[in-house]
Order: structure tokens, then C-alpha cells, then sequence
């Protein structure tokens, strides 16, 4: 097979929107849209947009307190020394260089990343300008670990690529009950309940399983699309952080459609 007709082939299982895209306008797209890597990496609060994924906001719970990288290029103080390889293991397995395995980088949902899209990632990556921002080291009081998740049933089309985008985006992540700090993927994937605080007081992730009165069951399309794009609810009102509705509204039209798709097929959760 032709070069030309194995980057087709890519593009088509993994839903590119065009053939022409370079790894690094790839790696655009996927670490601005639907993996919003910026969420957790780009400073928050005014300023921050300048100084994107320089890192510095704090995660602090009784197993651990880190503070997000510096992912710019910058040798000192980011990842410009590292190979992309030792990106690659940090995103796709938690692991540093060092060995030290991270604690709030959703690693189980990023191993799942095709070569090309985990390449892209990095390419992206390398082509950011290099912020000087020093992040004090981590604490970590217990050893993280990282759960496997559970392998897909069968998946077809636009509802296997949908399951690709909502694994790699992690929304199962914040849209799980948690049990002792991991996700309950098996028994509970996608029922909702964890709560996020922060200055909009505490927001409560939804069921997003086809559940009629709980869940997604009775929206339409349409309305499920406005939800994650626009934070806005069924019933008109506005949806609170800390999900990406910005980055989510950079994905294509073909990628949100997929997504939707996907969200149909969750077994209906209480
Ligand atoms: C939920 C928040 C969160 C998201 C989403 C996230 N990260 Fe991280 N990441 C962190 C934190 C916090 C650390 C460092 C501490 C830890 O996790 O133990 C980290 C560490 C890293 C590291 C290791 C750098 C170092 O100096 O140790 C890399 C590389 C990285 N992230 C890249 C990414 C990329 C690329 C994405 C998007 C695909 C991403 N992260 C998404 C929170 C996040
Ligand atoms: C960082 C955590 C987080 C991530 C990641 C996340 N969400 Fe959310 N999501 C929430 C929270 C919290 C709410 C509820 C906010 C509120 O009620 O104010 C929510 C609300 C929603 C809603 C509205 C449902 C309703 O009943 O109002 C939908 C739909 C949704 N999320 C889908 C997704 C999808 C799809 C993804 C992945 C692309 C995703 N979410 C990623 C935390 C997250």
C-alpha cells in the first residue's frame, strides 16, 4: 500500500477531518478540543491564556498534592530536554522519566491514543513557544496507580470512533461515581455524582447514560451537542465548571456527532 492510502486509512479510523492536516495541526485540534489539556496545564484566572500550558494549578487531596506541568518547551523549566518518548510514556502511562509515577494525569485514558494521534500530541507540543514557569515538585503521601480500563464491547463506525473521542476526552472520568480515588468503570460507567468545587460553589457531574429520567435518554441530539459545546442544560440554564465546553465547541461537526453517538449506546444507570 502506498503511503498516500495508509494516511487515508489513518484518517479514516480515527476521523481526521482533513487528509492534509500535518502532525502538528493534528495535535491542534486534539490537545485544544476534545482532550483540553489547557484545562488542567494552562494557568488559571487572568493572564493565564498568555502563558498556556505553563502549568501551576494545584490539586490538593488527602492522597496527594501536585501542582500541573509545565508541558511548554522551555529546557529548565517544562519538557524541552525530554524525548518524545518519555512524553509519550508520561501521557500514555503516567510514568516520568524518573520513574515517579503521576497522580491526577487521566493516563488510563490516554493509553488507548493511536501512534499517530499520541505522535501528534507531541509534535503539537514541541511547537509551542518555550514558557519559563518553575512548578514546585509534587507530594505524593501513597504511590499512584492508574486502573486499566475495561475493554470495549463491539463498536462499529461512528459510535467506535464516539467511544475513541469520549476515552481519549476522559469524560468517563468526571462522569463516574469514584470509589477509594479510581473510577467505577465496570459497574457504574458514565452515572454521574462526583463533585467538583472550586469559586462556583460545588457542581455535581450528570448521568450521561440513556437513562430516560436521570439520564440522556429523552434529549435529542441536539440538545446533548449544546450541552458540552455550550454549557447550556436541557431546560435552558446554564451548566457550571469545571467541564471544557470552549474546547469542546472546537471540535468538528463529524467528531461531536460521533461523540453523541456513542453517549446513546451507555447502558441506562440509576
Ligand atoms: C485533570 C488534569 C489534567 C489533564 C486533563 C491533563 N493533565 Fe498532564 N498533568 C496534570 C498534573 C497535575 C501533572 C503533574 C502531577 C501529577 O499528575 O502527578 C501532569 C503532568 C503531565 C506531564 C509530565 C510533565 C512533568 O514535568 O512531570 C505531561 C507530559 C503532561 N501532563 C501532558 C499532558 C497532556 C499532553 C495532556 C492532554 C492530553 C494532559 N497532560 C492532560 C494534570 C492534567
Ligand atoms: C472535569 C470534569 C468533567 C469532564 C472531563 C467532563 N465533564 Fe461533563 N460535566 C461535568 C460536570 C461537573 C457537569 C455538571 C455541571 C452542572 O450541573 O453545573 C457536567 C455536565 C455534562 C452534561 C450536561 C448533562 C445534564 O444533565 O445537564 C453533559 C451532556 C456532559 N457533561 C457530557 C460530557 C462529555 C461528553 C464529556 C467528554 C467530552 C464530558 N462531559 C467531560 C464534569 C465534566
Amino acid at each position: 500500500m502506498s503511503r498516500f492510502w495508509l494516511a487515508a486509512l489513518a484518517v479514516a479510523v480515527t476521523g481526521g477531518s482533513a487528509a492534509a492536516q500535518s502532525p502538528t495541526q493534528r495535535g491542534d485540534y486534539l490537545v485544544n478540543s476534545i482532550l483540553n489539556c489547557g484545562g488542567c496545564h494552562t494557568p488559571r484566572g487572568p493572564g493565564g491564556a498568555e502563558k498556556a500550558f505553563s502549568g501551576g494549578n494545584v490539586f490538593d487531596t488527602p492522597r496527594f498534592k501536585v501542582v500541573s506541568s509545565n508541558i511548554t518547551p522551555d529546557k529548565q523549566t517544562g519538557i524541552g530536554n525530554w524525548t518524545n518518548d518519555q512524553i509519550k510514556k508520561a501521557i500514555m502511562h503516567g510514568v516520568r522519566p524518573n520513574g515517579v509515577a503521576l497522580a491526577v494525569m487521566p493516563s488510563a485514558f490516554y493509553a488507548g491514543l493511536t501512534t499517530r494521534d499520541a505522535d501528534a500530541i507531541v509534535a503539537y507540543l514541541r511547537s509551542l513557544k518555550p514558557i519559563r514557569n518553575e512548578v514546585p515538585a509534587p507530594q505524593y503521601k501513597e504511590p499512584a496507580k492508574h486502573e486499566a480500563l475495561p475493554a470495549p464491547g463491539k463498536m462499529r463506525g461512528k459510535v467506535k470512533q464516539g467511544y475513541y473521542l469520549a476515552t481519549i476526552g476522559h469524560c468517563m472520568e468526571c462522569h463516574t461515581p469514584m470509589e477509594k480515588g479510581q473510577p467505577l468503570l465496570t459497574t457504574a460507567l458514565g452515572a454521574g455524582g462526583r463533585e467538583f468545587k472550586g469559586p462556583w460553589g460545588v457542581s455535581k457531574a450528570r448521568n450521561l447514560t440513556s437513562h430516560k429520567e436521570k439520564g440522556l435518554g429523552s434529549w435529542t441530539d441536539a440538545e446533548i451537542k449544546r450541552a458540552i459545546t455550550q454549557g447550556v442544560r436541557k431546560d435552558g440554564t446554564k451548566l457550571n465548571p469545571p467541564m471544557g465546553f470552549g474546547a469542546y465547541a472546537k471540535m468538528t461537526d463529524k467528531d461531536m456527532t460521533a461523540l453523541v453517538a456513542y453517549l446513546r449506546t451507555l447502558p441506562p444507570k440509576e
